[in-house]
């Protein structure tokens, strides 16, 4: 069966500048940048048609594209809201904090793990080490770290986005 979905131009001419960093046997290279792009052109998730559609542009097996939308916490596999807060709740974190932390976090939003608000505006993952461990608590808002967290912090934070009042 062929896949309905053709990637759009300006990806696909995105993912062609990408590739030229590596060997041109070296497609796989690619997948990270592709989904992330199609990602955030599909409004924050991937679908199976849109990880087919990124294996069959870049040539290689559907497997391979699927084994790292899979494993990678950055890729969602299911709609997800505007803004997405990643509580890492890893030993470091968990020994600073992050468990009040994302208690705190389920209570303002009203949500739990994996769950998006009402309103569309927030999902809440919890995700392994961010990389982050020296700023314990650490969570992701988005692209933006924010170290050291409390909730005073992220209840700020909460607010700059238009949220969770
Ligand atoms: S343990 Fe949380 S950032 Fe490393």
């Amino acid at each position: 069966m062929t896949n309905p979905i053709i990637l759009p131009a300006d990806i696909r001419e995105h993912i062609d500048k990408w590739l030229l960093r590596y060997p041109a046997d070296q497609k796989r290279s690619g997948i990270f940048e592709a989904l992330r792009l199609v990602q955030d052109w599909n409004g924050g998730s991937l679908t199976n048609e849109l990880m087919v559609a990124v294996a069959d542009y870049l040539g290689i097996p559907h497997v391979a594209v699927y084994e790292v939308a899979t494993f990678y916490t950055m890729y969602y596999l299911n709609p997800v809201g505007k803004h997405i807060i990643n509580v890492c709740t890893n030993i470091s974190c968990m020994l600073n904090g992050s468990e009040q932390l994302a208690e705190h976090l389920k209570k303002r939003l009203k949500i739990d793990w994996n769950e998006t608000t009402p309103d569309g505006k927030f999902t809440l993952k919890e995700v392994e080490c961010l990389g982050a461990c020296v700023g314990a608590p650490a969570c992701q808002i988005d692209k933006r770290y924010v170290e050291h967290s409390t909730p005073d912090k992220i209840d700020e934070i909460l607010k700059e986005l238009g949220g969770a009042a």
